[in-house]
Protein backbone atom coordinates (compact mmCIF):
# COMPACT_ATOMS: atom_id res chain seq x y z
CA UNK A 1 0.00 0.00 0.00
CA UNK A 2 1.33 3.31 -0.68
CA UNK A 3 2.21 5.76 2.01
CA UNK A 4 3.71 9.22 2.62
CA UNK A 5 7.24 9.71 3.30
CA UNK A 6 9.29 12.90 4.05
CA UNK A 7 12.00 12.64 1.38
CA UNK A 8 15.37 14.80 2.45
CA UNK A 9 15.81 16.78 -0.26
CA UNK A 10 18.79 18.67 0.67
CA UNK A 11 21.22 19.75 3.43
CA UNK A 12 23.36 22.62 4.49
CA UNK A 13 25.43 24.48 7.09
CA UNK A 14 26.81 27.56 8.43
CA UNK A 15 29.37 28.30 11.29
CA UNK A 16 30.76 31.55 12.48
CA UNK A 17 33.74 32.48 11.10
CA UNK A 18 35.31 32.81 14.87
CA UNK A 19 37.36 29.97 15.67
CA UNK A 20 38.40 29.51 19.95
CA UNK A 21 40.26 26.92 20.65
CA UNK A 22 40.78 25.15 23.65
CA UNK A 23 44.21 26.94 24.50
CA UNK A 24 42.33 29.79 24.25
CA UNK A 25 39.91 29.16 26.54
CA UNK A 26 42.69 28.44 29.08
CA UNK A 27 43.60 31.93 28.85
CA UNK A 28 40.98 32.94 30.97
CA UNK A 29 39.84 29.66 33.04
CA UNK A 30 41.36 26.91 34.88
CA UNK A 31 41.32 24.40 32.17
CA UNK A 32 43.74 22.59 29.40
CA UNK A 33 43.72 21.53 26.38
CA UNK A 34 44.47 17.93 27.20
CA UNK A 35 41.78 17.99 30.16
CA UNK A 36 39.27 19.18 27.38
CA UNK A 37 40.82 16.91 24.30
CA UNK A 38 40.68 13.64 27.39
CA UNK A 39 37.21 14.04 28.60
CA UNK A 40 35.16 15.23 25.68
CA UNK A 41 36.73 14.90 22.37
CA UNK A 42 36.68 18.61 22.19
CA UNK A 43 39.54 20.40 20.10
CA UNK A 44 37.83 23.85 18.81
CA UNK A 45 34.17 25.73 18.55
CA UNK A 46 33.14 28.24 16.38
CA UNK A 47 31.98 31.98 18.69
CA UNK A 48 29.31 33.74 16.94
CA UNK A 49 30.34 37.45 16.32
CA UNK A 50 28.93 40.54 18.54
CA UNK A 51 25.89 41.19 16.86
CA UNK A 52 25.57 38.08 15.68
CA UNK A 53 21.88 36.33 15.93
CA UNK A 54 20.49 32.76 16.30
CA UNK A 55 18.33 34.18 13.25
CA UNK A 56 21.62 34.77 11.04
CA UNK A 57 22.84 31.52 11.33
CA UNK A 58 20.07 29.93 10.46
CA UNK A 59 18.98 31.95 7.50
CA UNK A 60 22.34 30.79 6.40
CA UNK A 61 21.78 27.29 7.17
CA UNK A 62 18.27 27.32 5.47
CA UNK A 63 19.77 29.08 2.23
CA UNK A 64 22.89 26.51 2.03
CA UNK A 65 20.38 23.50 2.23
CA UNK A 66 17.78 25.45 -0.23
CA UNK A 67 20.12 25.38 -2.42
CA UNK A 68 21.76 22.09 -2.20
CA UNK A 69 17.74 20.87 -2.84
CA UNK A 70 17.15 23.33 -5.52
CA UNK A 71 14.20 24.74 -4.27
CA UNK A 72 12.53 28.18 -4.38
CA UNK A 73 11.98 30.19 -0.90
CA UNK A 74 8.37 30.42 -2.68
CA UNK A 75 7.79 26.40 -2.47
CA UNK A 76 7.96 26.42 1.15
CA UNK A 77 4.89 25.80 3.05
CA UNK A 78 6.44 25.66 6.65
CA UNK A 79 9.08 26.37 8.78
CA UNK A 80 10.21 24.48 12.15
CA UNK A 81 13.05 26.09 13.55
CA UNK A 82 14.93 24.35 17.05
CA UNK A 83 16.75 26.47 18.90
CA UNK A 84 16.71 27.11 22.90
CA UNK A 85 18.33 30.60 21.96
CA UNK A 86 16.07 32.51 20.24
CA UNK A 87 16.98 36.30 19.28
CA UNK A 88 13.89 37.47 21.62
CA UNK A 89 11.52 35.82 24.06
CA UNK A 90 8.84 36.44 20.94
CA UNK A 91 8.46 36.25 18.52
CA UNK A 92 9.67 32.94 17.32
CA UNK A 93 13.00 33.27 15.44
CA UNK A 94 11.36 31.10 12.54
CA UNK A 95 9.35 34.32 11.74
CA UNK A 96 12.47 36.00 11.30
CA UNK A 97 14.14 33.48 9.05
CA UNK A 98 11.17 33.70 7.27
CA UNK A 99 10.73 37.15 6.53
CA UNK A 100 14.61 37.05 5.45
CA UNK A 101 14.19 34.35 3.30
CA UNK A 102 11.64 36.37 1.67
CA UNK A 103 8.22 34.02 2.32
CA UNK A 104 5.08 35.58 2.08
CA UNK A 105 3.26 32.74 2.81
CA UNK A 106 3.41 29.71 4.93
CA UNK A 107 3.71 29.21 8.82
CA UNK A 108 6.71 29.36 11.03
CA UNK A 109 7.41 28.69 14.55
CA UNK A 110 10.05 27.57 16.72
CA UNK A 111 10.41 24.19 18.88
CA UNK A 112 12.34 24.21 22.02
CA UNK A 113 13.66 20.85 23.18
CA UNK A 114 17.43 22.35 23.57
CA UNK A 115 19.88 19.42 22.22
CA UNK A 116 17.34 17.03 21.22
CA UNK A 117 15.61 20.15 19.06
CA UNK A 118 16.33 18.63 15.54
CA UNK A 119 15.18 15.50 16.23
CA UNK A 120 11.47 17.28 17.59
CA UNK A 121 11.38 19.75 15.16
CA UNK A 122 12.35 16.86 12.56
CA UNK A 123 9.11 14.79 14.01
CA UNK A 124 6.91 17.43 13.83
CA UNK A 125 7.71 18.43 9.97
CA UNK A 126 7.02 14.69 9.25
CA UNK A 127 3.75 14.33 11.02
CA UNK A 128 2.47 17.23 9.47
CA UNK A 129 3.80 15.69 5.75
CA UNK A 130 2.19 12.72 6.56
CA UNK A 131 -1.27 14.54 7.27
CA UNK A 132 -0.81 16.49 4.61
CA UNK A 133 -1.13 19.79 5.93
CA UNK A 134 2.38 20.50 4.19
CA UNK A 135 4.56 19.26 1.60
CA UNK A 136 7.72 21.39 2.00
CA UNK A 137 9.38 22.09 5.35
CA UNK A 138 12.67 23.91 5.98
CA UNK A 139 13.86 22.30 9.63
CA UNK A 140 16.45 24.33 11.07
CA UNK A 141 18.77 23.71 14.00
CA UNK A 142 20.75 26.94 15.17
CA UNK A 143 21.64 28.16 18.30
CA UNK A 144 24.26 30.48 19.67
CA UNK A 145 25.07 28.74 23.56
CA UNK A 146 27.18 31.39 23.84
CA UNK A 147 25.15 33.75 24.99
CA UNK A 148 24.21 31.11 27.72
CA UNK A 149 26.91 30.15 29.08
CA UNK A 150 28.72 31.55 32.24
CA UNK A 151 32.18 32.44 30.93
CA UNK A 152 33.55 31.50 34.70
CA UNK A 153 32.37 28.01 34.83
CA UNK A 154 34.91 25.66 33.43
CA UNK A 155 32.75 22.87 33.79
CA UNK A 156 30.41 24.40 31.29
CA UNK A 157 32.06 26.60 29.40
CA UNK A 158 34.38 24.31 27.46
CA UNK A 159 31.86 22.45 25.96
CA UNK A 160 29.61 24.20 24.04
CA UNK A 161 29.96 25.94 20.72
CA UNK A 162 28.04 28.05 17.59
CA UNK A 163 25.87 27.08 14.69
CA UNK A 164 23.38 26.35 12.45
CA UNK A 165 22.27 23.31 10.08
CA UNK A 166 19.23 22.80 7.78
CA UNK A 167 17.50 20.51 6.07
CA UNK A 168 14.36 20.53 3.05
CA UNK A 169 12.10 18.35 3.33
CA UNK A 170 9.35 17.06 0.38
CA UNK A 171 6.26 15.07 0.05
CA UNK A 172 6.51 11.71 -1.73
CA UNK A 173 5.48 8.45 -1.54
CA UNK A 174 6.71 4.79 -0.47
CA UNK A 175 5.46 0.86 -0.11
CA UNK A 176 5.51 1.50 3.70
CA UNK A 177 8.15 -0.88 4.07
CA UNK A 178 12.05 -0.26 5.43
CA UNK A 179 13.48 -0.32 2.05
CA UNK A 180 11.66 3.28 1.33
CA UNK A 181 13.41 6.67 0.85
CA UNK A 182 12.59 9.37 3.04
CA UNK A 183 12.16 9.81 6.75
CA UNK A 184 11.13 5.82 7.90
CA UNK A 185 9.95 6.81 11.68
CA UNK A 186 10.58 9.30 14.38
CA UNK A 187 10.43 8.52 18.38
CA UNK A 188 10.05 11.00 21.16
CA UNK A 189 10.76 10.78 24.71
CA UNK A 190 10.97 13.13 27.60
CA UNK A 191 11.08 13.17 31.61
CA UNK A 192 10.37 16.25 32.96
CA UNK A 193 11.56 15.04 36.30
CA UNK A 194 15.24 15.36 35.65
CA UNK A 195 15.30 19.14 35.09
CA UNK A 196 17.80 20.17 37.76
CA UNK A 197 20.40 18.01 36.45
CA UNK A 198 20.32 20.25 32.98
CA UNK A 199 18.95 23.48 32.98
CA UNK A 200 19.18 27.57 32.44
CA UNK A 201 19.16 29.43 35.68
CA UNK A 202 16.65 32.35 34.08
CA UNK A 203 13.59 32.76 32.01
CA UNK A 204 11.32 35.21 31.33
CA UNK A 205 8.48 34.11 33.86
CA UNK A 206 10.91 33.50 36.66
CA UNK A 207 13.86 35.84 36.74
CA UNK A 208 12.98 38.08 33.82
CA UNK A 209 16.65 37.21 32.68
CA UNK A 210 17.61 34.63 30.14
CA UNK A 211 19.92 32.85 32.83
CA UNK A 212 22.75 30.68 32.60
CA UNK A 213 23.26 26.79 31.52
CA UNK A 214 23.98 24.85 34.94
CA UNK A 215 24.67 20.89 34.57
CA UNK A 216 25.15 18.38 36.81
CA UNK A 217 27.88 16.43 34.06
CA UNK A 218 28.72 13.39 35.32
CA UNK A 219 24.50 12.79 35.88
CA UNK A 220 24.00 13.86 32.65
CA UNK A 221 26.16 11.47 30.74
CA UNK A 222 25.06 8.56 32.72
CA UNK A 223 21.12 9.40 31.62
CA UNK A 224 22.55 10.22 28.22
CA UNK A 225 23.59 6.53 27.22
CA UNK A 226 20.65 4.73 28.77
CA UNK A 227 18.77 6.97 27.22
CA UNK A 228 19.79 7.36 23.88
CA UNK A 229 20.28 3.40 23.58
CA UNK A 230 16.44 3.04 24.03
CA UNK A 231 15.65 5.65 21.54
CA UNK A 232 18.37 3.84 19.14
CA UNK A 233 17.03 0.16 20.01
CA UNK A 234 13.21 2.10 19.24
CA UNK A 235 14.10 3.14 16.08
CA UNK A 236 15.78 -0.42 14.88
CA UNK A 237 12.96 -2.30 16.44
CA UNK A 238 10.16 -0.48 15.04
CA UNK A 239 11.77 -1.12 11.54
CA UNK A 240 12.38 -4.44 11.64
CA UNK A 241 16.40 -3.77 11.00
CA UNK A 242 19.82 -4.43 13.04
CA UNK A 243 22.56 -1.90 13.73
CA UNK A 244 24.56 -3.94 11.05
CA UNK A 245 21.88 -2.30 8.51
CA UNK A 246 22.94 1.05 9.66
CA UNK A 247 24.99 2.85 7.35
CA UNK A 248 25.62 5.97 9.02
CA UNK A 249 25.29 6.79 12.61
CA UNK A 250 24.79 10.74 13.15
CA UNK A 251 24.57 11.19 16.87
CA UNK A 252 24.02 14.53 18.81
CA UNK A 253 27.66 15.71 19.36
CA UNK A 254 27.88 16.50 22.94
CA UNK A 255 31.15 14.16 23.83
CA UNK A 256 33.02 11.37 21.92
CA UNK A 257 33.06 9.66 25.17
CA UNK A 258 29.22 9.55 25.27
CA UNK A 259 29.24 9.24 20.77
CA UNK A 260 31.64 6.13 21.83
CA UNK A 261 29.26 4.43 24.38
CA UNK A 262 26.16 4.92 22.59
CA UNK A 263 27.56 3.57 19.82
CA UNK A 264 28.90 0.38 21.16
CA UNK A 265 25.48 -0.12 23.51
CA UNK A 266 24.00 -0.10 20.32
CA UNK A 267 26.51 -1.82 18.61
CA UNK A 268 27.26 0.20 15.47
CA UNK A 269 31.01 0.08 14.25
CA UNK A 270 33.01 3.13 15.42
CA UNK A 271 33.48 3.34 11.40
CA UNK A 272 30.38 4.04 11.00
CA UNK A 273 30.09 7.49 13.53
CA UNK A 274 29.84 10.54 11.91
CA UNK A 275 31.66 12.86 14.38
CA UNK A 276 32.03 16.42 14.71
CA UNK A 277 32.43 17.17 18.06
CA UNK A 278 36.25 17.88 17.92
CA UNK A 279 35.95 21.18 15.61
CA UNK A 280 32.25 22.14 16.74
CA UNK A 281 32.01 21.03 20.19
CA UNK A 282 28.18 21.04 21.27
CA UNK A 283 26.19 23.47 19.17
CA UNK A 284 22.82 21.92 20.77
CA UNK A 285 20.24 21.88 18.59
CA UNK A 286 22.24 22.91 15.74
CA UNK A 287 24.75 19.79 15.70
CA UNK A 288 23.04 16.97 14.24
CA UNK A 289 22.22 18.79 10.85
CA UNK A 290 25.70 20.22 11.02
CA UNK A 291 27.18 16.85 11.12
CA UNK A 292 24.85 15.12 8.58
CA UNK A 293 25.51 18.33 6.38
CA UNK A 294 29.77 17.60 6.96
CA UNK A 295 28.86 13.54 6.15
CA UNK A 296 26.79 14.12 2.99
CA UNK A 297 28.88 17.34 1.44
CA UNK A 298 32.60 14.83 2.25
CA UNK A 299 30.29 12.14 0.23
CA UNK A 300 30.24 10.01 3.38
CA UNK A 301 26.04 9.58 3.13
CA UNK A 302 25.07 8.64 -0.53
CA UNK A 303 21.02 8.08 -1.54
CA UNK A 304 19.93 4.61 -0.25
CA UNK A 305 21.95 5.00 2.18
CA UNK A 306 19.92 3.85 5.80
CA UNK A 307 21.16 7.09 8.51
CA UNK A 308 20.24 6.95 12.26
CA UNK A 309 19.94 10.14 14.59
CA UNK A 310 19.59 10.50 17.77
CA UNK A 311 19.65 13.27 20.34
CA UNK A 312 19.11 13.97 24.28
CA UNK A 313 19.07 17.33 25.95
CA UNK A 314 17.98 19.09 28.81
CA UNK A 315 14.55 18.36 30.23
CA UNK A 316 15.49 15.27 29.97
CA UNK A 317 14.35 15.29 25.77
CA UNK A 318 15.81 12.75 23.72
CA UNK A 319 15.03 10.89 20.31
CA UNK A 320 16.26 9.18 17.39
CA UNK A 321 15.02 9.18 13.29
CA UNK A 322 15.61 6.87 11.08
CA UNK A 323 15.58 7.82 7.40
CA UNK A 324 16.53 5.89 3.97
CA UNK A 325 18.25 8.86 2.08
N1 LIG B 1 39.09 21.87 33.08
C1 LIG B 1 39.79 21.26 34.05
N2 LIG B 1 39.20 20.61 35.06
C2 LIG B 1 37.85 20.56 35.07
C3 LIG B 1 37.07 21.18 34.08
C4 LIG B 1 37.74 21.85 33.06
N3 LIG B 1 37.09 22.46 32.06
N4 LIG B 1 35.77 20.95 34.36
C5 LIG B 1 35.73 20.23 35.48
N5 LIG B 1 36.99 19.99 35.93
C6 LIG B 1 37.41 19.25 37.11
C7 LIG B 1 36.33 19.14 38.15
O1 LIG B 1 36.30 20.28 38.97
C8 LIG B 1 36.76 17.90 38.92
O2 LIG B 1 37.77 18.26 39.79
P1 LIG B 1 37.87 17.57 41.25
O3 LIG B 1 38.09 16.10 40.96
O4 LIG B 1 39.04 18.26 41.86
O5 LIG B 1 36.56 17.83 41.91
C9 LIG B 1 37.37 17.03 37.83
O6 LIG B 1 37.67 17.91 36.72
C10 LIG B 1 36.45 15.93 37.36
O7 LIG B 1 35.17 16.48 37.10
P2 LIG B 1 33.95 15.59 36.60
O8 LIG B 1 32.77 16.46 36.41
O9 LIG B 1 33.80 14.41 37.49
O10 LIG B 1 34.53 15.10 35.19
P3 LIG B 1 33.91 14.13 34.16
O11 LIG B 1 34.86 13.07 33.81
O12 LIG B 1 32.51 13.70 34.54
O13 LIG B 1 33.78 15.05 32.86
C11 LIG B 1 32.11 16.26 31.64
C12 LIG B 1 32.96 16.19 32.90
C13 LIG B 1 33.03 16.41 30.44
C14 LIG B 1 31.20 17.47 31.76
C15 LIG B 1 31.28 14.98 31.51
O14 LIG B 1 30.62 14.67 32.71
C16 LIG B 1 30.26 15.07 30.42
O15 LIG B 1 30.58 15.17 29.27
N6 LIG B 1 28.96 14.99 30.75
C17 LIG B 1 27.92 15.10 29.78
C18 LIG B 1 27.51 16.52 29.71
C19 LIG B 1 27.04 16.94 28.37
O16 LIG B 1 27.46 16.50 27.34
N7 LIG B 1 26.10 17.87 28.41
C20 LIG B 1 25.63 18.46 27.23
C21 LIG B 1 24.18 18.65 27.21
S1 LIG B 1 23.31 17.14 27.32
C22 LIG B 1 23.76 16.33 26.02
O17 LIG B 1 24.02 16.93 25.05
C23 LIG B 1 23.76 14.88 26.04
Amino acid sequence: MGVIRSHVAGVGAYLPSRVVSNEDLAVRLDTSDAWIRERTGIRERRIAADGELTSDLALAAAQDALRAAQVRPASIDMIVLATATPDETFPATATTVQARLGMTRGFAFDVQAVCSGFVYALSVADNFIKAGQAKTCLVIGAETFSRILDWNDRTTAVLFGDGAGAVVLEAGTGQGSSADRGILSTHLFSDGRQHDLLYVDGGPSKTRTTGFLRMEGREVFRHAVVNLTEAIDTALQTNGVSADDIDWFVPHQANQRILDATARKAGVHPSRVVSTVAHHANTSAASVPLALATAVGDGRIKPGNLVLLEAMGGGFTWGSALIRW
